[in-house]
């Protein structure tokens, strides 16, 4: 049985927990009025007449619906110094919110299909990560996507082009349109770059099928499922994540705005939590979702009525599932320890 928390109560508690972000797009952090800043000194044209119009523009029906929108945006996304802005406004953020570690996705197709050189969108992103570890304390690592709505001979390429940078790359994703673009189009460059050293983890189960999920599993070698929603339809498979303890990267304000779920009263994440799942709370794209990481665990831990306990496990559960060294990941959990006893 829960006991859920006092709205004061939880909202101190959610932001006195050290966190780990584990699932966002930084291309999904851009904030309208950093974008009409970009597109004025880059002189690009938004299809907009003001902020206003742009946030009002974000009401989602699908992924796809959201997806249209985000391309437009990073579309005026064109020098280093842009990028760099672009992560180091979302890391001040999430310091804001005590995320003391972050694993960010970034979209290369979105970018060189445009004629953007990979390079700059790397000493972009990269130099606003180094200076959020030197300034704030906070570390990341860089997880690079394939837009999976291409073919993977583009994912090849892109795998290509990021040879130069693969000290800088700590694994690869599968992001974009989920419906008949299954795990399995991507097996032969998930196995190139795993041999490259990269870790892999996929989105599935977000809109697509548990099938989805297994595949991931299976033919992808993922450390990580991102989202993975589906999978709680599936006894089985479910019995697997745990056999297996696989963090799963749920992101409840995302599932409401694009419709995963009918809405956040229905969220899966308690019933995840105890099924034994190691689930994780993150924002996903939340500059298009109405709210960052500690919006999303205030959200759903009041629609489900979470606990104290249930809000540790997640702080807690966001290290484990970090590709941070064991000795770092120790101190980051004592970290959570020490917060949850002292208020
Ligand atoms: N799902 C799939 N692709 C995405 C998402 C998402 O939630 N955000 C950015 N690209
Ligand atoms: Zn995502």
């Amino acid at each position: 049985m829960r006991s859920p928390m006092g709205a004061a109560e939880l909202a101190e508690l959610v932001a006195r927990l050290p966190k780990a972000e584990l699932h966002l797009h930084i291309e999904g952090t851009f904030e309208p009025e950093l974008m009409f800043a970009i597109a004025a000194r880059n002189r690009v044209r938004l299809p907009y007449a003001s902020v206003e119009e742009v946030r009002a523009a974000y009401a989602f029906s699908n992924l796809q619906d959201f997806l249209d929108l985000y391309y437009a945006g990073a579309s005026v996304l064109v020098e280093a110094r842009d990028f760099h802005d672009l992560t180091w406004s979302y890391l001040t953020r999430a310091h804001a919110d005590n995320v003391r570690h972050a694993e960010i996705f970034f979209d290369p197709q979105t970018h060189t299909g445009r004629g953007v050189p990979f390079a700059t969108v790397m000493d972009g992103i990269s130099s606003a990560l180094d200076e959020a570890e030197a300034r704030l304390g906070l570390s990341s690592r860089l997880i690079m996507c394939f837009l999976r709505h291409l073919d993977e001979a583009e994912a090849f390429d892109t795998l290509d082009a990021a040879a130069p940078f693969l000290d800088r790359i700590d694994g690869v994703g599968l992001d974009s349109s989920e419906r008949g673009h299954p795990p399995r189009k991507f097996r032969e460059v998930f196995g190139r770059a795993r041999a490259a050293g990269l870790s892999a983890v996929a989105h599935a189960g977000e809109e697509g099928p548990p099938e989805y999920v297994r595949e991931a599993l299976e033919l992808l070698d993922v450390v990580r499922i991102d989202h993975g929603n589906a999978a709680v339809e599936d006894d089985d498979l479910v019995a697997e994540l745990v056999r297996r303890r696989m963090p799963l990267t749920v992101c409840p304000l995302s599932n409401v705005r694009l419709r995963v779920v009918s809405g956040m009263r229905d969220h899966p994440l308690g019933r995840m939590l105890d099924l034994g799942l190691l689930v994780t709370v993150n924002s996903d794209d939340p500059a298009y979702f109405g709210g960052y990481v500690n919006d999303n665990y205030v959200a759903v831990a009041e629609a489900v009525g979470l606990d104290r306990e249930d809000l540790v496990r997640l702080a807690r559960n966001s290290f484990e599932a970090s590709w941070l060294d064991a000795s770092r990941k120790s101190e980051l959990l004592a970290e959570v320890e020490s917060a949850a006893r002292n208020p």
